[in-house]
């Protein structure tokens, strides 16, 4: 074996990037794997328009199907994103004795038990390093540096942009919707940016995660998912003045025998390390028995690093069918401990909780009289202004409780006469 033919199907921007960096780096990377990555075929409905690299027009194709019954093509890399028909050419890819390379995390996450269960039965693999974290080589630890290990938590900062909008609120000091127009403006946000801000995008990736960590395919209804529109400036700075700041957290924890799963913006001490990542770059913290906890950082998007990703998935899959090595379950096992999933209402956790209250004698015993009906024990409070007659905000960090607990104790207290808004409750995390 001294080539292996791959063929493309998507030639936008990772997919030109993909073709770019196997063009240059041709050489470079056939002394190190020792044979070469030849792009045979390269499909996309658009095959005029210019992209960063020019290739030979007899490559390029706009029939998917003939890179899929190419004899000759041993890897599929499939870069067009979306549901359908990247699923159905996938499947029939894999029946063709294909193997896969893909970034489609929205794919995976809901169609993974069909793709991989084909996959494996077809004796054939799915590679999927540029789906989370783009370049980080964030799978690849997690199957092969970290192989020996059990993991206990993944805390994850796995969407930029709603990282970027949470640094731009606290540095820039503006609201929510300046900062996502911010975002927007520097193309870091689509134009409905629904997946990245309500939390989606991050659960698609920790979907992923939990798979290679826990060896569980969970589906997005078993994720309790919040996402950051609702957040405010007032509780930015409130989260800044306690020691802490927020961040758009995938989390997945092993709690007993059972595997707590949830995305959601989170209380995290201003000393920790994923406190500090700022902008559109992503952060994974994972704690395993062996190597203990370990914390993966870069740049979570981008052309040539979500193309480097891809890369480094075909050097792969290469040298393991050139070895004789393969093996499609990508070191995935179950993790048998884990009988079932937490749900969010018996999740325990200490909170932030702001109240917008009338400034007058007795509220806070009528708070804190409902929060002591459901158990709930308070930490500290806070009242910064004091207008009469006006509203103000009321601050306070709880100790643990049950969300269940808590959620009915809220409801409660926003039916007070003197409570004039929804009260914000923010769950900590202390990792
Ligand atoms: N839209 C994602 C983000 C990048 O904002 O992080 C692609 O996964």
């Amino acid at each position: 074996m001294k080539k292996i033919n791959v063929g493309l199907i998507g030639f936008g921007n990772v997919g030109s990037g993909v073709v770019k960096i196997l063009r240059e780096r041709k050489t470079f990377l056939k002394e190190k794997i020792g044979l070469e990555i030849n792009i045979a075929k390269i499909c996309d409905k658009d095959i005029v328009a210019k992209r960063i690299v020019s290739v030979d027009k007899s490559l390029l194709i706009r029939e998917p199907r003939e890179i899929i019954h190419d004899p000759q093509i041993d890897i599929i890399v499939e870069l067009m994103g979306g549901i359908h028909p990247a699923k159905e050419y996938i499947m029939e890819a894999l029946k063709n004795g294909k193997n896969i390379v893909t970034a489609n995390k929205a794919l995976l996450a809901q169609s993974g038990k069909e793709l991989f269960a084909t996959a494996l039965d077809r004796g054939k693999s799915i590679y999927f390093e540029a789906s989370v974290g783009a370049g980080i080589p964030l799978i690849k630890s997690l199957r092969e540096g970290l192989v020996a290990n059990r993991f206990k938590s993944i805390f994850g900062i796995v969407n930029g942009t709603s990282n970027f909008i949470l640094s731009q609120m606290s540095h820039q000091q503006c609201n929510f919707a300046a900062a996502l127009k911010e975002a927007k403006a520097r193309g870091f946000a689509e134009k409905d940016p629904t997946l990245d801000i309500e939390g989606i995008d991050s659960s698609h990736k920790l979907i992923l995660l939990t798979y290679l960590c826990f060896g569980r395919l969970v589906s997005l209804d078993d994720i309790f998912i919040e996402g950051i529109s609702q957040i405010s400036l007032l509780d930015v700075n409130y989260a800044r003045e306690l020691g802490f700041q927020i961040k758009l957290l995938a989390i997945a924890k092993k709690e007993g025998d059972e595997l707590d799963i949830r995305v959601h913006p989170t209380f995290l001490p201003a000393g920790h390390l994923l406190a500090s990542v700022d902008g559109v770059f992503n952060a994974i913290y994972v704690s395993s028995d062996l190597a203990g906890s370990l914390l993966f950082y870069g740049p979570g998007a981008g052309q040539l690093s979500a193309a480097s990703a891809v890369v480094s998935d075909l050097v792969d899959l290469t040298q393991r069918l050139k070895a004789g090595l393969f093996r499609p379950t990508l070191n995935i096992v179950m993790d048998n401990s884990i009988k079932k999933l937490r749900r969010i209402d018996e999740v325990e956790s200490r909170y932030y909780i702001r109240f917008m209250a009338k400034d007058q004698p007795g509220v806070l015993a009528k708070i804190s009289g409902i929060l002591a009906k459901f158990g709930i024990s308070i930490a500290s409070v806070t009242q910064k202004q004091r207008h009469l007659l006006e509203v103000v905000p009321i601050v306070m960090i709880i100790h643990e409780a049950k969300e269940k607990n808590l959620r009915s104790a809220l409801e409660m207290i926003d039916r007070l006469s003197v409570i004039k808004q929804k009260s914000v409750a923010i769950r900590i995390e202390e990792l």
